[in-house]
């Protein structure tokens, strides 16, 4: 995620409310930052890595001139976070400055064709071609409003796009697919930005852009333009009524239910990896005489149901083991044949980079997958991916889990197909199911929400709970149990259910609550007999499984269902989500403030 804003103005310097504005999304990403303005028809942008408030001091932003800007703050997916790769970027002739939120499917396809026209480029970012593609269109003859149709056309991926140039200086173009892009109207002026809170300093008349829609504003106001036919879009601007303290969360109580609710968004992201860094690790993976999934915490479960996936798949074997204790456990035997790939979400955790330093040293092949571009992590990996989950406020981990499985599900596709190991028919099929998964995931939301919130308030007061799950589902029984710990602080125990029988069943007592994670699958009979153990000993089961599923349900006090057709591997992406639901619900009617959990830290980079 990235903050975008843009304005045309009767008084004033843009650059000003530009500034205030980025500033007010600095949640959606804070990297690098840039600003680009036209003044009597010249175009100017300055541009770093680095915070707001230090990148405007350094480079005098506020000293810009001119009413009409845009102005970007960074959270990098493609491109460590460096001065070149900061937005905004510009076109050949530096007529054309775009900022850009998302993730281009396409650019290198695209950068090669423009790289033979002559074209050259100075950042590693997919953005950068974008001005080049209207560059290029604009050399036909066409309007810059046709050219910017043009190339949208030609883009394939997640897009708010922003455009300032001289071309047309007294115009702003935008356009929105799947990233956010409103537009705002006041007395004095015109604007676009990621999100409302923005906004609302200025204005509380918005207009939110819709997939497939491009605008052109003006200092008259704004026409939106279907992207696909160049059709004329009529829509009037609503009035937004948060306070520009709630508006930071889109009017969500809390960051955590608003990453919750980002899920199908991020996973699409999750969806669109950069190939050949995919191909780089699945090669990497291939050679390994053995591997290690390396994580703490929540990225640990990631990598619990990661070793299911790599097996199922792949027919490979991997370890996941937690990072403080890598070393104890591996360090004397791993070596130069030795895999760790290292997962984590800030790639700044002290015990994983401390295990990742060890494996180094003993000559392992260190890879990495982490949400944060330019974290240590990406630069002590032989090769990392970038799982795109945009940032994560709340303390406790959501988005980045779920798109952490559903990255290494796509890693374990890709190592099957290189070995040979499932059929065309199959990787297909399995191929057709992950696309899916964001889809379930909003299913879930829409349809379950409401029924996890009445199980928050039944079980608010529980004492105790127990989260059990087989195979797989092991993973998601210890992310949720996690989940609630983490934020209710309510003790909980997880484990795989059939360890039950070998001493965790004793502290199953009358009214302890168990959670039982029961997918359709190879583990779905043998869940059946340990919810049969529990329920013997008087606990009270609560179910998440699939729709319909009356065996199940028949064992079941309570049941969340679940959308059908979910495959037993993907699972954890989906039914994690009625958990952290739950977890979040019980949190707030507890009166505890589920972002800020006591003694936590968002990234624990202390030993
Ligand atoms: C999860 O909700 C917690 N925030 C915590 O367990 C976290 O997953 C762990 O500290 C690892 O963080 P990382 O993914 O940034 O390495």
């Amino acid at each position: 995620m990235c903050g975008i804003f843009g304005c045309i103005l009767r008084e004033g310097s843009a650059v000003k409310q530009i500034t205030e504005g980025l500033k007010r999304l600095e949640y959606r990403g804070y990297d690098s930052v840039g600003v680009a303005t036209i003044d009597h028809g010249e175009l100017e942008i300055r541009k770093d890595a680095g915070k707001i408030e230090d990148v405007v001091a350094r480079h005098r932003i506020l000293d810009m001139k001119g009413s009409i800007g845009i102005g970007h703050t960074r959270w990098a997916t493609h491109g460590a976070p460096t001065m070149v790769n900061a937005h905004p970027h510009a076109d050949g002739s530096r007529s054309i400055a775009l900022i850009h939120n998302g993730v281009i499917e396409n650019y290198m396809e695209l950068k090669e064709e423009l790289l033979e026209k002559g074209h050259e480029f100075k950042s590693r970012t997919d953005t950068e071609v974008m001005p080049h593609l209207i560059e290029e269109e604009l050399k036909t003859g066409v309007s810059l409003q046709g050219a910017f149709l043009r190339a949208l056309r030609r883009v394939r991926g997640s897009y708010a796009f922003v455009v300032l140039s001289t071309v047309e200086p007294d115009k702003i173009y935008c356009a929105r697919n799947e990233s956010p892009l409103v537009i705002g109207v006041s007395e004095n002026g015109v604007y676009c930005a990621s999100d409302v809170p923005a906004l609302l300093p200025y204005t509380n008349k918005v207009n939110y852009l819709r997939n497939g829609e491009m605008a052109v504003l003006t200092l008259n106001g704004y026409q939106i333009i279907k992207i696909s036919d160049g059709s004329t879009v009529e829509r009037g601007l609503t009035d937004i009524t948060w306070s520009p303290e709630s508006a930071e969360k889109l009017g969500y109580t809390h960051y955590m239910l608003k990453e919750i609710h980002e899920q199908p968004s991020s996973l699409r992201d999750a969806l669109r990896l950069q190939e050949r860094y995919l191909n780089l690790l699945t090669t990497f993976l291939d050679r390994g005489k053995e591997v290690f999934l390396l994580a703490a915490g929540t990225s640990y479960h990631s990598c619990i149901a990661g070793s299911y996936l790599f097996s199922r798949l792949a027919r490979l074997t991997t370890v996941p083991i937690i990072s403080s204790e890598f070393i104890e456990r591996y360090g004397s035997s791993v070596g130069i044949d030795s895999i760790v790939l290292a997962v984590s979400q800030s790639g700044e955790t002290y015990d994983t980079l401390k295990a990742v330093d060890y494996a180094r040293m003993r000559a392992s092949t260190v890879l990495g997958i982490t949400n944060t571009v330019g974290s240590t992590l990406t630069r002590v990996s032989r090769a990392y991916l970038i799982q795109q989950s945009g940032p994560e406020i709340g303390v406790a981990a959501t988005k980045t889990f779920t798109s952490q499985v559903l990255v290494l599900a796509q890693m374990a596709l890709k190592l099957a197909k290189l070995r040979g190991k499932l059929s065309q028919d199959e990787l297909d099929e399995f191929q057709e199911k992950l696309l899916r998964v964001p889809e379930w995931v909003e299913e879930t939301i829409n349809k379950q929400e409401e029924r996890v919130k009445e199980l928050a308030k039944t079980h608010m007061d529980d004492r105790f709970f127990v989260f059990l799950g087989r195979g797989i589902s092991s993973a998601t029984a210890l992310e949720g149990r996690l989940k609630l710990m983490e934020i209710t602080y309510v003790p909980s125990l997880a484990y795989p259910a059939g360890e039950s029988k070998h001493g965790p069943i004793s502290v199953v007592e009358d009214g302890v609550s168990c959670i039982f994670v029961c997918p359709q699958g190879d583990s779905h009979s043998h869940i059946l007999g340990s919810i049969m153990e529990m329920k013997a000993r008087g606990a009270k089961i609560i179910s998440i499984c699939e729709e319909g599923d009356e065996q199940v349900k028949k064992l079941s006090d309570e049941v969340v269902e679940m959308p059908r057709e979910i495959p037993e591997e993907l699972s954890p992406i989906v039914y994690v989500v009625p958990l952290q639901l739950l977890a979040y619900h019980m949190a707030v009617l507890k009166g505890l403030d589920p972002d800020k959990p006591r003694n936590l830290a968002k990234s624990v980079t202390v030993p």
